[in-house]
Parts: C-alpha cells; structure tokens; sequence
C-alpha cells in the first residue's frame, strides 16, 4: 500500500477560502478508497483544533522548533476514514479571520514564518524525525503554503518522492529578501533558478525546482502556464521543467455535490424528477426576497478578485437586469468589487440579490435554484463552480 502525506493549508469541512479545501478533501478520501494510505497535514487552525479536540483524538508527539512548542494532534477528517494530522503551534495558527489574513482581510505580517515553519514539519514527517512510526513513500504538497517542504527535504538520501500540485499559480507566497534571511535558509538558495524571483524570495519556485513531479489542475493549465500570458513570471521554469510537469483535470465530490441528497436543499432533485429544481428556485427567491417566477434567473458564487472576472460582471449587470433578468450573488474579496456591487443590489430590489462573506449552505442552494451559473473567469486553473452546476442541471 503507497503512503501518501497530503500536506495542505486548507480542507473541507475544517476550513475553506475555495477550491483547494475541497480538492484537498476529495482527493484524499478518493485516494483511500483506491487502497491508497493517505495522511493529510494542516496547520492547527482554532477551529480545526476544536474539531479534533470534540472527537475525541489525541496529541500524539510534542517538540521543539527554535522557539516554538509543535504538536502533531491525530485525528480523521470529519465524515471520512482519512487521517488528519493537526500541526497545532498557538502562536502561529491560533488566531481568528483565514488561514492568510486578519480580520481586516490583511494577510498575517508573519505569513512566511508561519508556513515556513509547516513545511519544516511536513518535512520532519516526511524522513521519520516527527518521532511517528508512519513514514509517507510520497509527499504530495500543494500550492505555495507547502512548497518549502521538497525543498527541506532536497539533501536527505533516503527521502520519499514529492510531488507539488500548482492550484492557482497567481499565488506565489513572495517575500523581501530580508525575509529569506530572517528565515535562515542557506544562502545558497539564493539563486535565480532556485528561491529568488526578481529580487524578492518566492515559495512557490521551492516546489518548482525541487519537487520530483509538478501536477496542476486541469491539461489546458498546465499548458497555459508555461506561456508569458498566464505563466506569471514563472513560465520559463515550467518550460524548462516541462518533462515533469502533467495537467491532471480534478473531480468533484458527486456524493457533496447530489441533488438528489444535498441536506442543504429543501426539495431534492434528480433527472426523473426535475420538477423540484423548479421548487428549489422558488424557495431561493423567497429566501433572499426575489420575486418569484421573476425571469431567468443567473447566480454566481466566488472570491470577489481580479481572476474571477468580476470587474466585467458588474459593467454588465444593469444590462441583464434591464432585460428582465434576475441575479443572486454570494462571495467575499476585494472592497473594489464590494462597493459597486452593494450600489447595484439596492438599486434592484427585488431583482438582484447580494450576499458579503461565506455561506457553504448558500452556495448549495444557489447552485441548486439557479438556471444558469456566471463564472467570467480571466483564468481558471480548474474551477469546480461550472461543474457543481453541470452536476445540479444548471
Ligand atoms: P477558487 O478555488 O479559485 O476559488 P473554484 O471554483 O475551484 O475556485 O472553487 C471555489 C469553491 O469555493 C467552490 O466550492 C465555491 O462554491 C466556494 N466558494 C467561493 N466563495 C464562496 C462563498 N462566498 N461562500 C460559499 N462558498 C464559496
Ligand atoms: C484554485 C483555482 C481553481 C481550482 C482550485 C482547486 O483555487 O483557482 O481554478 O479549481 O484551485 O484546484
């Protein structure tokens, strides 16, 4: 049986801002049923922490990195048989607002610290020095938070493979150069073809360079990075290490996503009953109080940022309401977007729905009730949306 540690700074249900967590999620659970022994890593978030504290699992090692207290607390990830290891460190993880930023939506001014020192962890797991019996075959890290562990592990003999998988290559994890000295790491890194990226020190080119094997997302990204269009600064690398690199197209959960069982949904629905989707509709119309039986009716749901197109959403959305459209809309980001957005919802009573911050049950019931899904992605690696909403006949 292939040992796979899973190392990631997201997962569903535990803590979410997108796609990743539920990749992270699904993959491993998929891997497991195919006889794969997967472990997920993930830094002890409060609410992860809780999560495992409620089920009852335990802290199973405790050591010292520099000045900091780890302990590597094991439990499942909830509603499955996969293993969850928490790398519980207060000072570092233990605080409110995600995984990256503060409340106020800045990013923590100790980001590099904070995953630097995850993915000295994952490394430790990696070669046996964690003080656990487990030992992976492989490492499979994920997006920038984890890229230092191939890295780590460069200069033992006898480490597992790793592989890093590039979720979203618009973020790199970029550091000033002072960071990369206050972070210890050896000078020789410094390096135009190792760590440093136009002056500054740049994780993500840690599992660039260093991995084994680099997936990504879908076949059409692991093209397009490689072209100075989408390839951020970065596609000069994945061309020169374009013989590692494979496009691997992710799933989806279909038993997360089943309309015919959404706990979410108040009507269930199915091909040979479709007629509930037009009750989930209604249900949705009330709930955000649209009109009922309103034109059609087009939803959309993700972070309010420049890759999602949402610049060009808003210059057409007096249009589709002008044309009898109705719009319910569910994300969080940029004040940029939020503001105009907020101007329009109540211009449009009644027509259009705006919902600030996170709701999983919403999006559920958005993917659900509407007739068409907006996704004017300027770039998208994967994306799940577009196939939550093939999934629920949207
Ligand atoms: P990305 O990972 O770039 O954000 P994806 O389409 O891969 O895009 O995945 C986004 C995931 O996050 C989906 O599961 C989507 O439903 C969810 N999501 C995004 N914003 C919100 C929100 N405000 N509330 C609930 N779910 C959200
Ligand atoms: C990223 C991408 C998205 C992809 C997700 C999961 O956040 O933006 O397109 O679906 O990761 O891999």
């Amino acid at each position: 049986m292939i040992r796979v540690l899973f190392a990631t700074s997201e997962v569903y249900p535990l803590v979410k801002t997108g796609g990743l967590a539920d990749v992270s999620a699904s993959l491993p659970e998929a891997l497991c049923r195919l006889e794969y022994d997967v472990h997920i890593l993930l830094p002890g978030y409060p609410g992860a922490v809780k999560a495992a504290r409620e089920a009852g699992s335990r802290r199973k090692v405790r050591f010292r990195i520099g000045q900091y207290e780890v302990s590597l607390w094991q439990t499942r990830l909830p509603g499955t048989a996969v293993t969850l290891w928490l790398m519980d460190c207060p000072p570092l993880f233990d605080r409110p607002g995600n995984p990256y930023q503060n409340e106020e939506g800045r990013d923590w001014w100790d980001n590099a610290h904070r995953f630097e020192l995850f993915c000295k962890v994952g490394a430790m797991m990696a070669v046996g020095e964690a003080g656990l019996s487990w030992r992976p075959d492989v490492v499979h890290c994920n997006d920038w938070q984890t890229a230092l562990i191939p890295v780590f592990l460069e200069h033992y003999p006898h480490r597992p493979g790793t592989v890093f998988t590039i979720h979203n290559l618009a973020y790199q994890g970029i550091f000033p150069q002072e960071t990369f000295r206050s972070l210890g790491l050896p000078d020789s890194l410094w390096r135009w073809d190792l760590l440093e990226f136009y002056g500054q020190l740049s994780f993500i080119k840690g599992g660039l360079v260093f991995s084994d094997r680099i997936t990504t997302v879908s076949p059409e990204y692991a093209r397009e990075i490689q072209t100075p269009e989408y390839g951020h600064g970065l596609d000069g690398v994945l061309s020169h290490r374009k013989d590692r690199l494979t496009g691997i197209l992710n799933g989806i959960d279909t038993r997360v996503w089943n309309p015919e069982e959404d706990p979410e949904l108040a009507f269930r629905y199915g091909l040979d009953h479709l007629k509930n989707k037009a009750q989930c509709q209604a249900q949705l119309q009330r709930e955000l109080g649209l009109k009922v039986d309103g034109g059609p009716l087009l939803g959309f749901i993700g972070r309010l940022v420049e890759q999602k197109g949402v610049d060009w959403l808003i210059e057409v959305i007096p249009t589709l309401l002008e044309r009898g459209c109705q719009l319910v809309l569910l994300g969080s980001g940029e004040a940029r977007y939020e503001e105009p957005l907020k101007q329009l919802a109540r211009e449009w009573p009644g027509q259009m729905s705006l919902t600030l911050g996170y709701n999983e049950g919403l999006s559920h019931r958005i993917t659900a009730g509407c007739d068409m899904f907006l996704m004017p992605s300027r770039f998208e690696p994967c994306g799940l949306n577009q196939m939550y909403s093939l999934r629920y006949g949207t």
